[in-house]
């Protein structure tokens, strides 16, 4: 879908659908447009059929009275409420409605000339409502073979401006490809388990990474082996599908670098402690920080940030093969600690601990994050609102600052000495559970992983509730989200 900047008055403007937006009891930016079409947008919060409340929405048939044949508007809520994410939503559902319910093939746009509550510039209006346009809009259609002559499409939107500058058309481009990038995580989610296979996704990585620019190294199993990456080993035994292991980095002007590690579980029946069936059934999503790491350094790359950004992404299945791993066995990693196997569905963080240490001895980063749907815990927590947090301050903090930028929640949770404890294996270095069944599942998970971090400043973000969704929201489909790359690029712009 194509989205245009257009110098234009609005009431000139020939289209097929306008979307407006007003606020609560308050026409807003929409008086001119009310006035020249009969106030029926005035008349209609008299009557108190349409007031304007976040979600409402009123169509109107202009009848000629303007260039545009019909007009959407859209309820923003209390005018000192409004920000960019409720602009960003709320022409999310505009084009929704555009494309499903009114058959538009292309709509224009003026939602962004509303003001916010943080006092955004024209240029973030225009970015979020661009993302929330194309975000709005994602379906996966891949695999439907049946109604398709149903689906309806969206080919055009056009984003009315005053003056055309050439911020603003900079902003286009950013939201365009911060959407783009977040809409390659879902399709990377949504994709079967048996499709999006390890060597599959290394051979996305691989098409990606030429693309734009980035440097990969991928490694197949053989050499896997010769380097020693033995959790990732030993959770890729009970699969035919080999593993793979691999490395990007994105060189961007700057002189400080940093890591970003994803778990990359292309599927995860729980291997021999087997998931029940409605356990697994989101299980192909298990790859989503591998997916947000990738698409994330590929946001960096095209919008050309100025930083230097490292990827380390350990790709296998959990299977409970004949050859699988077993709960009690122990497993000695790449930094030479060894983990005492409980629960072969704990898998992540076994993998993950070759990933940390792999980034830390090898690429050398000022900073490590981590990303990964690891634990059923951090759902129950938190849900699908926001990700777990856990780490050190410094990078702690500075994720909490882009977190309000983006509108990406997260969460922090405590790393004491006592759940740092409860990970002590009797046998071995760390066991791959907590001591305690059922309790601080999310934090014991983290502290597992701050064995294999020595030195280097580290995050590590629990995205298992945010990565997948049930649920259709204003911006998303049931599926994969995409969550963490807006987090991940407003974090990146802000990062020195
Ligand atoms: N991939 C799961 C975590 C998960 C659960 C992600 C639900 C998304 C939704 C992870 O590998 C896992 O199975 N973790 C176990 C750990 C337990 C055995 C200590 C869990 O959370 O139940
Ligand atoms: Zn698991
Ligand atoms: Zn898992």
């Amino acid at each position: 879908m194509k989205i245009n900047l257009k110098e234009s008055k609005i009431e000139s403007i020939e289209t097929e659908l306008l979307i407006i937006g007003t606020y609560e009891n308050d026409v807003g930016t929409a008086k001119k447009i009310d006035e020249k079409t009969g106030n029926e947008i005035t008349k209609s919060m008299k009557k108190k059929e349409f007031n304007g409340e976040y979600g409402q929405i009123k169509i109107i048939n202009t009848a000629g009275k303007i260039k545009a044949k019909n007009i959407l508007v859209l309820g923003l809520g209390k005018k000192e409420n409004v920000t960019v994410m409720i602009l960003k939503k709320a022409i999310g559902i505009g084009s929704r409605i555009a494309r499903d319910i009114l058959g538009a093939k292309e709509f224009t746009t003026t939602l962004h000339s509303n003001e916010t509550k943080e006092k955004n510039s024209l240029a973030e209006k225009i970015q979020a409502v661009t993302e929330g346009i194309l975000l709005g809009n994602y379906q996966f259609l891949k695999y439907k073979t049946q109604g398709l002559d149903k689906i309806k499409k969206l080919n055009e939107a056009i984003i009315v401006v005053d003056k055309k500058e050439k911020e603003y058309e900079k902003a286009v481009e950013k939201g365009k490809i911060i959407a783009e990038s977040t809409i390659f995580v879902r399709d990377l989610v949504n994709e079967p388990g048996s499709e999006l296979t390890p060597e599959v996704f290394a051979k996305i990585a691989e098409k990606e990474a030429k693309k734009y620019g980035i440097k990969i190294t991928v490694l197949n199993k053989k050499e896997i082996e010769k380097k020693k990456l033995y959790g990732l080993l030993a959770v890729s035994r009970g699969s035919i599908n080999d593993p793979r292991f691999l490395i990007l980095e994105y060189k961007g002007n700057s002189k400080k670098s940093l890591a970003l590690v994803g778990k990359g579980v292309t599927f995860d029946s729980g291997g021999l402690d087997l998931k029940s069936a409605k356990g697994m059934e989101t299980m192909k999503g298990d790859m989503g920080g591998a997916a947000t790491t990738l698409g994330a350094i590929i946001a960096a790359a095209r919008l050309k940030l100025p930083v230097h950004i490292y990827g380390v992404i350990g790709l296998t299945e959990n299977m409970p093969g004949r050859n699988a791993y077993k709960p009690g066995d122990v497993v000695k990693t790449y930094n030479g600690k060894t983990i005492e196997v409980l629960n072969t569905d704990a898998e992540g963080r076994v993998t993950l601990a070759d990933s940390l240490t792999y980034a830390e001895k090898n690429l050398k980063p000022d900073v490590i994050i981590d990303l990964a749907t690891l634990t059923g815990a951090c759902v129950v927590a938190l849900g699908s609102v926001a990700a777990a947090v856990v780490g050190d301050e410094k990078i702690v903090d500075k994720l909490k600052e882009a977190s309000k930028t983006s509108g990406e929640k997260i969460w922090e949770l405590p790393l004491w000495q006592e759940y740092l404890d409860q990970v002590k294996s009797d046998i071995a270095d760390v066991r791959n559970i907590g001591l305690y069944a059922g309790e601080a599942g999310t934090i014991t998970a983290a502290a597992f992983l701050k064995n294999f971090i020595d030195k280097t400043p580290w995050a590590h973000i629990d995205i298992a509730g945010t990565a997948f969704t049930n649920e259709e929201k204003e911006l998303t489909k049931k599926g994969g989200t995409g969550w963490g790359i807006n987090l991940l690029t407003s974090f990146l712009e802000k990062w020195k």
